[in-house]
């Protein structure tokens, strides 16, 4: 498939999705939306990509919001029907593989929302993060008012969805909003090092262990540990469990199948 504001480039098991819009720092506007939801879907059942990997394209931004200037002159109908539907914050969340997100510099409202969705943050020394919807007397609708307290507490959520605060990767990193901070001349590498290796293991494994932890921000304990147990059953169940297990025992490396 081609697009008209993603690159994608897969290989070693990981699908490196580039957002490109340079030129409005990758904001997303509904193209940006559309496509990536449809890159998704394309990948989704794709068995040779077991990890997806999200960047924007340059130096400055990974994504620099919501493009506010579809907001100048929409209705708030219009903007409600924009926000019902398949939401790609939402997609990314339940996505069925493990998303990084590769956060190469401004990373704010809608990118921070999007960067919220994926399973785990890693960010360029140079990154700078925030929610400052406040700014333009709006707030958060991706998610942000609802992720981020759940990533980072509910004061430092306060602080920068109330105060529009932007902060920079080492301040991301203090607080929880990011969870590996690179030089920015060794993010790409790196990440996509640390990518390949999640991509060696067992898909079913991959996709018990991320739906078992997303449900510890959702479920109560007891019925979050009851679910593991049902999770860590069916992995019992796979034949990527009998080879883990075998190539441990015969001391030779694991080859997963996602079976
Ligand atoms: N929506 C639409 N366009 C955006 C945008 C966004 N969220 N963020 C940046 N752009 C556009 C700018 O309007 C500018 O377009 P132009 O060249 O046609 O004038 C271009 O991207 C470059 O932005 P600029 O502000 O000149 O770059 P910068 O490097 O000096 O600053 C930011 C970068 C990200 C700090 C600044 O653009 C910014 O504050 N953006 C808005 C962030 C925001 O409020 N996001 C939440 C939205 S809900």
């Amino acid at each position: 498939m081609s697009y008209e504001t993603l690159r994608i480039e897969s290989d070693a098991g990981i699908a490196l999705i580039t957002i490109d819009r340079q030129e409005k720092r990758n904001a997303l506007n509904s193209v940006v939306r559309a496509e990536l939801v449809a890159a998704l879907d394309a990948l989704r059942d794709d068995e040779s990509v077991r990890v997806l990997v999200i960047t924007g394209a340059g130096d400055k931004a990974f994504v620099a919001g919501a493009d506010i200037g579809e907001f100048a002159g929409r209705t708030p109908l219009q903007q409600r029907a924009t926000m019902t539907g398949r939401r790609v914050f939402d997609e990314v969340a339940a996505y069925p593989k493990p998303v990084i997100a590769m956060i190469n510099g401004f990373c704010l409202g809608g990118g921070c929302e999007l960067a919220l969705g994926c399973d785990l943050r890693i960010a360029a020394d140079t990154a700078k993060l925030g929610q400052p919807e406040i700014n333009l007397g709006i707030i958060p609708g991706g998610g942000g008012t609802q992720r981020l307290p759940r990533v980072v507490g509910m004061g430092q959520a306060m602080r920068l969805v109330l105060g529009g605060e932007i902060i920079d990767a080492a301040e991301a990193l203090r607080i929880g909003l990011v969870d590996v901070v690179h030089p920015a001349v060794e993010l790409r590498e790196r990440t996509l090092d640390f990518a390949r290796k999640m991509a060696e293991k067992s898909p079913v494994a991959l996709r018990m262990a991320k739906t078992a932890v997303r449900a510890a921000a959702e479920m109560p304990l007891a019925a979050g540990l009851a679910y593991e147990t049902e999770l860590f059953v069916t992995c019992f169940a796979s034949d990527d469990k009998r080879e883990g297990v075998a190539a441990f025992l015969e001391k030779r490396p694991a080859r997963f199948t996602g079976r």
